[in-house]
């Protein structure tokens, strides 16, 4: 929420379609106290908004706070982070020739079990939370740890930063250490309760803040408690999140883990799987699917289950190179993720930019035609959509955010680039980091350089809600 009604002058650009960016420019749009957007105006300057805009609103013009775009600077919609691990934070870029389960030993399962301690779990999602809005991340999907009270402490703080969040306590009853476990799967779901009961106290409305029921992979749950995470989806209509087919080692045990006989599944896939327990819902968030097959990803489509792509983690992990077009093209609702630490960045700009190159990879190799390899590549455009639009549809967010559009809320960031002036240079005040656009570049120039080569630095101002929770001094 912001104190004033505000009114945004500039260029704004944001996804129209898959394929498409939407440039707005010289437009004006005006958000309320609530953090809505009241309205949406092209070819509307100042003047025109002060004179005919604001009066049509019924605002006074002199209490209206006004943020204008400069030269090189244009409004974007904020990140959505579909996947990410708040408690691994302090080990991203620490994975050495690691892969996906020897990974969680060595690295992950001590560090998170180290946030038990109240005091680091707040320093480090104090950091987490400042760093990702840093990088224009206005929503999140955070898993968080199996302890409640510093799960608890992560929504308090994403709503106190006033980031959107959906915080979910992690579950997990059976093969992972003694000392990092959740002692019966009657004790897992009462934390789990305990910690959905405490964020729709701190947040009733839901909105900034959501629970998330969290099994943290097949592998690490017993069928007791997978079946009753299942229920209690269905009985709170919460959304879910958990990782699937990521590794082949790890498809590999989750197939001798969990043969049908014991489950009572159509097959021994992993999502068919997760449909037994009643956990592939239109509300579930997959992380990875990168070794999904046809069939299972016909099943994902059916129940409407969206994905999290997450190309940081996948090339760092060798866990492999998803087919992000191949899930598109079945009508699979797909976002990014950075999957820290898996991934080693905690920007969605990288993973954008990642997500093309590793669309590209895969259009060099395992393909006989190169018609089939040139449908691969993932375009700018559709990155940036999948940050944005797509990864809203991920979280269930699509009517908030994602676009600037009447009835959406101001979750948007204020990139700026660097102008280079006539002398080649460009001003410290408006550094625009690695990214120099020069006089002559247009438009759809500046976007993809921005999408290559951006960072934190072009990230000036970030909202969300209305509410100003970044600006870069
Ligand atoms: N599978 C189970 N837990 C994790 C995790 O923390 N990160 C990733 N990338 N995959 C997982
Ligand atoms: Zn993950």
């Amino acid at each position: 929420m912001a104190s004033q009604n505000q009114l945004f002058l500039g260029t704004f650009v944001h996804s129209k379609a898959l394929d498409e960016l939407e440039y707005l420019h010289n437009a004006a749009v005006c958000v309320d106290t609530s953090g809505t957007i009241v309205a949406v105006e092209r070819e509307c300057d100042e003047a025109k908004a002060k004179e005919t805009l604001l009066p049509r609103l019924g605002w006074d013009v002199t209490e209206v706070e006004v943020v204008r775009a400069k030269k090189g600077q244009f409004f974007f919609p904020g990140f959505i982070d579909t996947h990410l691990h708040a408690p691994q934070y302090p080990n991203i870029g620490i994975f050495g020739k690691s892969t996906l389960l020897d990974w969680l030993n060595t690295y992950t399962f001590p560090l998170e079990a180290s946030l038990s301690d109240p005091a680091r779990a707040r320093q480090v999602y104090t950091r987490v939370i400042r760093k990702t809005l840093s990088h224009g991340t206005t929503c999140a999907a955070y898993y968080a740890t199996i302890d409640v009270p510093s799960t608890n402490l992560l929504a308090d703080l994403c709503l106190a930063a006033g980031q959107r969040a959906l915080v979910g306590r992690v579950c997990m009853d059976q093969y992972s250490p003694d000392y990092y476990r959740d002692a019966s799967p009657e004790s897992a779901l009462a934390d789990t309760r305990e910690s959905i009961a405490h964020i729709r106290r701190a947040d009733p409305s839901m909105s900034l803040v959501r629970p998330i029921i969290t099994p943290r992979f097949a592998i690490s749950c017993s069928v007791p408690l997978m079946r009753q995470l299942g229920q209690l989806a269905a009985e709170t209509q919460l959304p879910i999140q958990t990782h699937i087919s990521e590794n082949e080692t790890e498809i590999r045990t989750v197939r001798e883990l969990f043969p049908p006989s014991a489950t009572g599944a159509q097959d021994d896939s992993y999502a068919g799987l997760y449909d037994a327990m009643g956990l592939l819902t239109h509300r579930t968030v997959l992380a990875h699917a990168v070794h999904l097959t046809e069939g299972e990803a016909a099943l994902v489509a059916a129940r409407k289950a969206k994905i999290s792509h997450c190309p940081c983690s996948n090339s760092a992990l060798t866990s492999g190179a998803a087919r992000v077009r191949w899930l598109l093209d079945r009508g699979i609702v797909c976002g990014l993720g950075t999957d820290m630490s898996g991934g080693f960045s905690p920007s969605i700009l990288a993973a954008a930019r990642h997500a093309v190159l590793v669309s590209r990879h895969r259009a060099m190799g395992c393909y006989s035609s190169s018609e089939e390899g040139e449908r691969e590549k993932l375009s700018v455009e559709e990155v940036l959509f999948l940050a944005t639009r797509g990864g809203a549809e991920v979280v269930g967010l699509e009517k908030k955010v994602g676009g600037f559009e009447v009835g959406m809320e101001w979750d948007a960031q204020l990139v700026g680039l660097g102008m280079v002036d006539e002398e080649g240079k460009v001003s410290e005040q408006d550094g625009g980091g690695d990214v120099d656009v020069f006089g002559w570049q247009g438009w759809e120039d500046m976007v993809p350089k921005w999408m290559y080569n951006g960072d934190d630095r072009n990230t000036k101002k970030v909202w969300v809600k209305g509410r100003l929770v970044h600006e870069r001094k």
